[in-house]
């Protein structure tokens, strides 16, 4: 029973609250202080300064850090995600509701990708749409780039109701 008390008193007490440094900040997430310059620019995070005017972090930052880029490998634009943390609080760390609110928007988001991903898959192998008319399926899905009309680019991806024309 000693020894646990032992250890626990000599770990840290870590709290949301916690001020990091960039060098802190840096070696939890793997982001590099340039980016985390421009997350604060573009309004994803915020920092306060020290006497010195050095960044500091709160730890309740690096969930959104972590979002952004969970964000970024999804294709989710920055911008989107800003205006979705737009409703987080900017005095402290959110809660578990702020957290249920922002997920709302977030959700659609994911919703619109698989839906995008399904209909990559369905379609890999079919006509997308796309104007190239070099697949056999083009002549009965895309006879004289006729898609054209519907917009640029694989106009048969961009529409979830075309899949079901594929084989
Ligand atoms: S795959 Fe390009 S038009 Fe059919």
């Amino acid at each position: 029973m000693r020894f646990y008390a032992a250890a626990v008193s000599s770990e840290p007490f870590s709290h949301p609250n916690d001020l990091l440094t960039v060098r802190e900040v840096v070696a939890r997430t793997g982001v590099v202080p340039s980016a985390l310059r421009f997350y604060e620019a573009r309004g994803l995070i915020t920092a306060e300064r020290n006497h010195g005017n050095q960044r500091l972090y709160r730890r309740h930052m690096l969930r959104r850090i972590s979002l952004v880029l969970a964000a970024r490998r999804l294709g989710i634009p920055l911008a989107d995600v800003a205006e979705i943390f737009t409703t987080l609080p900017a005095d402290g760390p959110p809660s578990h509701r702020d957290w249920v609110r922002v997920s709302r928007g977030w959700k659609r988001q994911l919703a619109e990708r698989r839906r995008y991903i399904v209909n990559l898959e369905r379609q890999l192998t079919a006509c997308i749409g796309c104007g190239c008319l070099s697949m056999k399926l083009c002549d009965l899905l895309n006879p004289d780039d006729r898609l054209r009309t519907r917009g640029q680019g694989p106009v048969r991806l961009h529409d979830p109701s075309d899949s079901k024309d594929g084989p």
